[in-house]
């Protein structure tokens, strides 16, 4: 499958065109960015970690029957995924307080939820992506009553085969973003990727942080948190 003409370019990835209007590329960049693209770097070698992540995690979503738009991993770096229209919409699952969470209500982090918590935001850089219910999300005319449905139960069965999976690799999985698209058809597919830049993932023994609050905060180590992260999915998957 040939890349042909570039049609985006995000913080984390480019998406090309293919032969297939159906079927476009993505290609995952080691550009890091946090707080609405305010704080830039660079994480090497997280493209090839998060792409090889996220499609090895997206292929057990499948599995487990959540319909994704992985199609197939064409490189280090690069993925066939189906073309979506993405609903602007950030869906964040939560089941121990952190980040954003814990300052909005003034919590520590560290506390784990009875049950998880999840909440949208409105994908819009220029505002900020800013906290929305579904009652705004159906004014904006962001999805339908019954596609925030399937997205919500979509996202709750994606928290709890990712949480097991972790687990079993010895990492707890604090919370996770996701963002969903709409096929040819108009069926719903998570879309976008589900790697360290997008999840929260903590040592389950030492509470190490093994994800993308390492740059966030400055706390040094990034590269080996993305490497030890990979290493556990792989040895996981090996055994
Ligand atoms: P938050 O606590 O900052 O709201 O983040 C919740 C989760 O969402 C966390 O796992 C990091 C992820 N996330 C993204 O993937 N992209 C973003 O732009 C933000 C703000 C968070
Ligand atoms: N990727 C997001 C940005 O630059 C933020 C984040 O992941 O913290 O804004």
């Amino acid at each position: 499958m040939q890349k042909l003409e570039q049609i985006y370019e995000g913080k984390a990835k480019k998406v090309f065109k293919t032969d297939d209007p159906e079927l476009l590329i993505v290609d995952y960049k080691d550009d890091a960015t946090a707080f609405n693209g305010l704080k830039k770097g660079t994480i090497l070698g997280k493209g090839v970690i998060n792409n090889q992540m996220s499609n090895r995690l997206m292929a057990k979503m499948e599995k487990a029957g959540i319909p994704t738009h992985f199609v197939r991993e064409l490189s280090q770096r690069e993925t066939l995924v189906k073309r979506v229209a993405i609903v602007p919409l950030e869906v964040i699952v939560r089941n121990i307080s952190a980040g954003s969470f814990a300052k909005r209500y003034g919590v520590e982090e560290g506390i784990v939820f009875d049950q998880p918590t999840i909440e949208f935001s409105y994908k819009n850089d220029a505002l900020g992506d800013p906290l929305l219910n579904t009652y705004h999300a159906l004014a904006l005319k962001l999805a339908t009553a019954e596609e925030i449905e399937t997205i919500k139960n979509y996202a709750f069965a994606v928290n709890e085969v990712l949480k097991a999976f972790w687990a079993e690799c010895g990492v707890t999985l604090v919370d996770f973003k996701l963002e969903f698209g709409k096929v040819a058809d108009g069926s719903i597919v998570l879309a976008d990727e589900i790697s360290p830049d997008t999840c929260r993932l903590w040592d389950a023994k030492t509470h190490e942080k093994l994800d993308k609050d390492r740059f966030r905060r400055d706390l040094g180590g990034v590269e080996d948190a993305y490497a030890e992260i990979m290493k556990r999915l792989l040895d996981h998957d090996a055994q």
